[in-house]
């Protein structure tokens, strides 16, 4: 190709701008075509994959306040094209080799009325998916900008079925998912919002790299197209901002099956590199200091059956090195936890312990065990009083080595200066992100819990090993039925890791009953991906109860070298496998919904001419998630890969496997 076509090929300059303009580029496998339209000077895209539409004509824009939406009277101005292609190494997480390859295109826009306002957007087209975001550059009239709504359109087939829980509700993110039709989302819902369409594609309207902009949620316009809204400020504005700015990408992943989509990489590969030395990271197996609370065998508060005492620590620690566990959580040791903790949020004190918590006695000890504590800052969401503390709490923890904190953000709101703001609004999304950046200053990993949805950005801030939000097993004894941990696979878990707290073996009991046979609480350290895995439990339910089904739970690995998603149907059942980081053996988790099945799984992912054990734990023949928890079978086989592996799962069940390579 000549110079001169090679740069018009890079370059499309104009001598005027264009008021009409349309153009499509296409995927690295050509598959998925992203068409971007200037019609009548507004911006419009469509997709389509395999020639099949999946999203019609969707405007774009933004309306700010006091001023006129840019969204008409717009002329191109030039469009620039490029393709990338990289593969990176992940710190942790569910594949250590990642290919980032995409085509992109760049719209530079321009208004073309008096008030010549400028903005660029940028579109990627990957195989798995597109993405946009909107770049607002620096320009003569302005500094800064207040956004009071994003006009992000995603015309999405009305009769598609999309797997939703509900926005600006009291338990944030923490809800059971509703499948309905699109055209019933009248009112707003979280992303990642996964959609079925009637054609049997498989989409998930997300965003990536959220910073200093409010959460996106979706809700049906008057134009039946599903429109972003973003979370507001108490002031219903959506966000202040400084330009240049750029608002997290938009994402649609795309794939032709449900279980193409829970291996999607846009999240991470749409976030930047980190920019520091993240090789101080270690993803952690846990316990924790924790369910106790939740049975009321102990508690958060002081008094006759405090918690987290010198004792119990160290006793935990014990059953730590016993049980091959490297971290334990210990929650309730700092005052605050006095009365109804919900209402402490403002006098909560990070750096001072209660009088039976002695932290120089506990963390030297955790220290000459080799074990890793981890700290718990609960917030309730009095972000006032935490960003007081915030670094000297960070400072007491490094200080005593600790390098784990799980801060809570339990409480519908968040309190900032007397004002009430939601946890994914602007406001909201900044607290998150000063902490994820001062705890790496110190070195010290978190587990948000009642965080923001993640949006990738672990990839630059590895530390962020882990969070909760969603619905987890705090909500088993009666909230939680078998089939969310098959749903969330396809939803919530496209966001990234969660802290679900698996392994509570004590599944009959009485006051937190727990709605899942005992096999099927060992298949969620393969089937939900977290890089700080809990072993939630009591130890004596490891050690005394169940130590032959608790032997996976010591087997299984954090972090994955690769991840094969193997069979799975939203909401009914979910079947994965992984192979140990750096490592040979692989594991194999899964989940059924109310429903007992057996599923037939092709061993063929494993390595050539290699044997190995398969260790198998499994729901025994009579096992049911309401009657008959504790029954479990646990055997072991010789396999290779051109096994098959029948497997039974009771109602409410699942099962475990750990592929053992064999010496050859
Ligand atoms: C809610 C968290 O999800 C849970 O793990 C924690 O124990 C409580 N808040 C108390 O902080
Ligand atoms: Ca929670």
């Amino acid at each position: 190709m000549g110079f001169f076509s090679w740069l018009k090929r890079l370059f499309l300059w104009h001598k005027k701008p264009l008021l009409e303009y349309e153009h499509e580029i296409f995927s690295p496998d050509n598959r998925i075509g992203l068409k971007i339209q200037l019609k009548g000077g507004q911006v419009f895209y469509s997709v389509k994959k395999d020639g099949k539409l999946l999203v019609d004509d969707s405007a774009l824009g933004l309306a700010l306040r006091s001023e006129k939406p840019i969204l008409k009277n717009l002329s191109l101005v030039r469009a620039r094209e490029k393709e990338f292609d990289e593969t990176w190494e992940t710190v942790w997480g569910e594949a250590k080799i990642i290919r980032n390859h995409y085509r992109e295109i760049t719209l530079y826009i321009s208004e073309t009325t008096a008030e010549k306002r400028l903005l660029t957007v940028r579109f990627r087209a990957f195989n798995d998916g597109v993405a946009f975001r909107y770049e607002i550059p620096p320009q003569p009239a302005f500094q800064n900008l207040t956004i009071s709504e994003e006009l992000s359109e995603f015309k999405i087939d009305n009769n598609s079925i999309a797997w939703h829980i509900p926005a600006y509700q009291p338990d944030r993110y923490e809800y059971n998912y509703t499948p309905s039709p699109v055209y019933e989302l009248t009112h707003s819902v979280h992303t990642p919002l996964t959609i079925e369409t009637p054609t049997g594609h498989f989409l998930s309207l997300h965003e990536a790299a959220l910073y200093n902009y409010g959460s996106m949620t979706l809700r049906l316009n008057r134009n039946h197209a599903l429109m972003s809204d973003i979370t507001p400020l108490s002031d219903g504005m959506k966000a202040y901002v400084e330009l240049p700015f750029n608002t997290p990408w938009r994402v649609i992943m795309i794939a032709d099956t449900a279980m193409d989509l829970t291996v999607n990489r846009m999240l991470l590969n749409l976030n930047d590199p980190p920019r520091e030395d993240f090789s101080w990271v270690k993803p952690l197996k846990f316990m924790g200091i924790w369910w106790a609370m939740f049975v009321g065998e102990w508690t958060w508060a002081p008094g006759e059956r405090h918690g987290a005492t010198t004792a119990h620590a160290k006793e935990y620690i014990d059953a730590c090195n016993r049980l091959g566990i490297d971290g334990l959580l210990i929650e309730g040791w700092n005052n605050g936890w006095e009365g109804d903790w919900l209402q402490n949020g403002n006098t909560t004190n990070f750096t001072q312990p209660m009088d039976d918590f002695d932290m120089d006695t506990v963390s030297e000890y955790a220290k000459k065990c080799g074990v890793s504590l981890v700290g718990h800052h609960e917030t309730v969401g009095f972000i006032d009083n935490y960003e007081r503390q915030l670094e000297e709490a960070y400072q007491y923890y490094a200080n005593h080595g600790v390098h784990y904190i799980k801060p809570g953000y339990a409480g519908s709101m968040m309190t900032i200066q007397g004002r009430k703001e939601y946890h994914h609004s602007q406001i909201g999304v900044l607290h998150y992100q000063k902490t994820v950046e001062l705890a790496a200053k110190y070195h010290i990993c978190l587990d948000i819990h009642e965080p923001i949805k993640g949006t990738g950005i672990e990839r630059t801030f590895p530390n962020l090993l882990t969070r909760e939000g969603a619905r987890g097993q705090e909500y088993e004894g009666g909230a939680l039925s078998p089939s969310h941990t098959t749903i969330i696979p396809f939803t919530r878990l496209l966001s990234g890791g969660m802290d679900y707290t698996s392994g509570i073996f004590d599944v009959t009991n009485f006051t937190k009953r727990i709605a899942t046979t005992l096999a099927r609480q060992l298949a969620y350290y393969v089937t939900i991906f977290s890089a700080m895995q809990m072993a939630a439990d009591r130890p004596r339910f490891y050690e005394k109860e169940f130590p032959a089904a608790y032997k996976f739970i010591r087997d299984v690995p954090v972090s994955w070298e690769e991840t094969v998603p193997l069979l799975g149907r939203i909401g009914e059942y979910y079947v994965v496998a992984r192979k140990e980081r750096d490592g040979e053996d692989w594991f194999i988790g899964g989940v059924t919904n109310e429903d007992a099945r057996r599923v037939r799984l092709n061993l063929n992912f494993l390595d050539d001419g290699v044997s190995y054990e398969a260790e198998i734990y499994r729901d025994g023949d009579t096992a049911h998630y309401r009657d008959n928890q504790l029954a479990i079978m646990i055997e072991t086989r010789k396999v290779s890969k051109r096994d098959f592996l029948d497997i039974w799962m009771a109602a409410g069940g699942g099962f475990a496997v750990r592929l053992k390579r064999l010496q050859p």
